[in-house]
């Protein structure tokens, strides 16, 4: 499974890929505006440039032609951005035509296993249904992930799935029990994967025995 970090803060960016955690990161309106982000193909293309793997880069338009002029620019930045766009019927027509032209999109805002087929149909390079806002209201979102893992494999779609909307670390565990190609994270959850208080304490305690051993030599 790869490990996406959802983020559009480039110091982030930098330490995920130092640890070599870092396979691809997403963005989205609010992170860039959270970021504090004025020009966003700047931006992008700094994160393009420090990011070994996908950027996901999302469209603002919500019109098949205003989506498609968008992709196209956004694709021309850096080699490896993946144009996001949102599942509604002009994003899955724009979708339809941007993977005639060799345009790789993520079609995000993914609630239902029905709108993922749907994506993968039009094909879509990822999904990303939202697991975190599910669980907000009261919703199964790992349900969502096993169910669109079983529709892909049943027909052999090649479409990824882009866990998103994650918010601790046990979701990214049952992301990987379940399948998911790919779980995108904020910085904090991929920091949490590396803690473990018994790693602390055992490391701990090593090196108190030693200093021991030391001290009484
Ligand atoms: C990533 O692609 C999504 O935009 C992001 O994971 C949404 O996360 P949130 O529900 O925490 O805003």
């Amino acid at each position: 499974m790869r490990f996406f970090l959802d983020t559009a803060v480039l110091a982030e960016i930098e330490e995920a890929a130092a640890w070599g955690l870092l396979d691809g990161v997403t963005t989205n309106p609010s992170l860039m505006a959270k970021a504090g982000v004025r020009d966003f193909d700047a931006h992008y293309r700094a994160i393009a440039s420090i990011t070994p793997g996908p950027v996901s880069a999302e469209v603002l338009s919500t019109t098949y032609e205003g989506m498609l002029a968008e992709a196209r620019h956004l694709y021309s930045l850096a080699e490896n951005i993946v144009v996001k766009i949102p599942f509604i019927p002009a994003g899955v027509q724009a979708i339809r035509t941007l993977h005639a032209e060799g345009i790789p999109t993520n079609c995000t805002l993914i609630f239902s296993p029905l709108q993922a087929l749907i994506a993968a149909k039009a094909g879509a390079t990822y999904v990303s249904p939202f697991l975190g806002r599910l669980d907000d209201i009261g919703h199964e979102g790992m349900e969502l992930v096993r169910q669109i893992r079983q529709i892909f494999d049943n027909y052999g779609f090649e479409t990824k799935i882009l866990a998103a909307s994650l918010r601790h670390p046990q979701h990214v565990l049952q992301c990987a029990l379940e399948g998911a190609d790919v779980a995108t994270m904020p910085f904090a959850v991929m920091k949490q994967l590396f803690q473990h208080p018994l790693t602390d304490k055992g490391l701990a305690q090593f090196l108190a025995d030693y200093q021991k051993l030391h001290a009484g030599a």
